[in-house]
């Protein structure tokens, strides 16, 4: 019979039956239960004209049950269409990355997107709470951090491009930073959900706003720096003193303690050198460290990082800048600049995430630059995530079992607003969710079609997307 609900992701089985389940109250009726008898990944759903049941072989696997159970429910009027559903994620690692820094946006607005991955049974997002642009997480005994780090003064109209001279701005403040309280608060609402949320603190690069809070942080600290207005990349990176590892100390081991998740993110990515290049303090640090290459400077920090977040119990994830380093054998990495990259960093023997910037670039425009709002650049449309070969090289049975997801990535330069963001991510993180959770794969058409109908949920949840073309 033909498919009476548009599931996406699609679950691995499902067996449509004759009849409806009449009910006004599915949540209250539902019986849910843990059972030894699945998987732990497993869940199994069926929905009879008497009720439904739920049984799971963990609480991930019951949280993913729920979700598909919602996007039954969604819009089924009190008359639920009979079927029995066996399902499970091919991978653990089914992210969404949402930039806080570039752009700040409220705790009702991050449940927003929460309740929406949730929908999609996406089970990680990737908080980016500092970068160059400001500094979004309260860390106690450092208030400047979000007295000054949290705001910029103005931001960059349009693109960075042209002289400098000619750059224009909107003279209109930015900013706002999560309390501790707060973030428990988050976590605690997107755990509900069966989504884990893993923070970033960008280091050593993407800085300039810890910088700004407190110079001394910094290479140069007789020079001031306000955080940065424009976008792009900052060359004030953090200094090498002995304050800059203490402070990096009480910032990861706070972090640490407000995530209860397994890995904190250290980001990692484009940090410039040229600053160590020009520091006197940077070269008497080298001498003693024993190094003899500027570039070999990053891999302290990554160690250092690595060293205090291990104490806390937990793992690093990084940016895939940080394979020229030497690593601790559990960094898991963050494969963002080529997919060619999956291969060097397996190859390695490292855990990975595929986030590449061809597929996965959310900020990047969905259709033509003229009908769309101003991005960043690029064209990512919903058919190229769906039909993405994420691994463009060939990789063994070993290398495969250690690509542990996918992750879709929303950079916010261009996204001033919750709704701008909704926009950019959707429809495309229906696509990624669908080959996330590795559904039985099927054409683009079907895809397509299934995606139309599933879309009405997310205008029940409030959601704007891209319509589909
Ligand atoms: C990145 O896009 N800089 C990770």
């Amino acid at each position: 019979m033909p498919d009476p609900l548009a599931l996406v992701p699609y679950p691995q089985s499902v067996i449509w039956s004759d009849g409806t389940w009449e009910t006004s109250s599915p949540w209250d009726e539902i019986s849910v239960g843990i059972t030894e008898d699945l998987p732990r990944t497993e869940y199994a759903l069926s929905i009879s004209p008497t009720g439904a049941n739920l049984t799971a072989g963990s609480e991930a696997a019951l949280a993913d049950g729920r979700n598909t159970f919602a996007q039954i429910v969604t819009g089924s009027e009190g008359s639920i269409p009979c079927v029995t559903i066996s399902d499970y994620p091919q991978h653990a690692w089914r992210g969404m990355h949402l930039d806080v820094s570039r752009h700040f946006f409220a705790v009702a607005e991050v449940e927003t997107l929460i309740d929406a991955m949730a929908l999609h049974r996406l089970n990680v997002l990737h908080l980016h709470l500092t970068d160059d642009q400001g500094w979004r997480v309260e860390i106690k005994g450092y208030p400047k951090l979000t007295e000054i780090g949290a705001w910029r003064e103005q931001s960059l109209i349009g693109h960075m491009s042209g002289e400098e001279s000619a750059w224009e701005f909107d003279g209109t403040p930015h900013g706002g930073f999560y309390t501790q309280e707060e973030l428990r608060g988050l976590v605690e609402y997107a755990r509900r959900r069966g989504i884990m949320i893993i923070p970033e603190v960008d280091l050593p690069g993407h800085m300039q706003a810890a910088i700004a809070a407190y110079p001394t942080l910094g290479n140069f600290p007789d020079q001031r720096v306000g955080v940065r207005e424009v976008w792009g990349i900052s060359d004030h990176v953090l200094g090498v003193s002995d304050e800059v590892f203490d402070f990096l100390r009480d910032v990861l081991t706070q972090v640490a303690d407000i995530f209860p998740a397994p890995y904190v993110h250290i980001g990692g990515d484009e940090c410039p050198r040229v600053e160590w290049e020009r520091s006197s303090a940077a070269r008497t640090r080298m001498n003693e460290w024993g190094l003899t290459r500027v570039s070999e400077i990053q891999g302290r920090f990554t160690q250092f990082a690595a060293d205090v977040l291990s104490e806390a119990g937990k793992r690093i994830i990084a940016w895939d800048e940080v394979l020229e380093s030497h690593l601790p054998d559990d960094t898991v990495i963050m494969n963002w600049r080529h997919g060619n990259g999956l291969k060097s960093a397996t190859g390695r023997g490292f855990r990975t995430i595929i986030a590449n910037n061809e597929h996965t670039y959310f900020d990047h425009y969905q259709a033509d630059p003229k009908g769309e709002p101003l991005a960043i650049g690029g064209l990512t449309t919903v058919k190229d995530v769906y039909t993405a070969s994420f691994t463009p090289q060939k990789l063994d049975e070993d290398q495969q079992k250690l690509l542990i997801g996918l992750q879709g990535q929303l950079w916010t330069e261009y996204m001033p607003t919750a709704e701008q963001v909704q926009y950019m991510a959707f429809p495309r993180m229906c696509a990624l969710a669908e080959r996330a959770w590795g559904s039985p794969e099927q054409s683009w058409d079907e895809f397509e079609e299934r995606l139309r109908a599933h879309l009405p949920r997310l205008d029940a949840f409030g959601i704007r997307y891209r319509p589909l073309d």
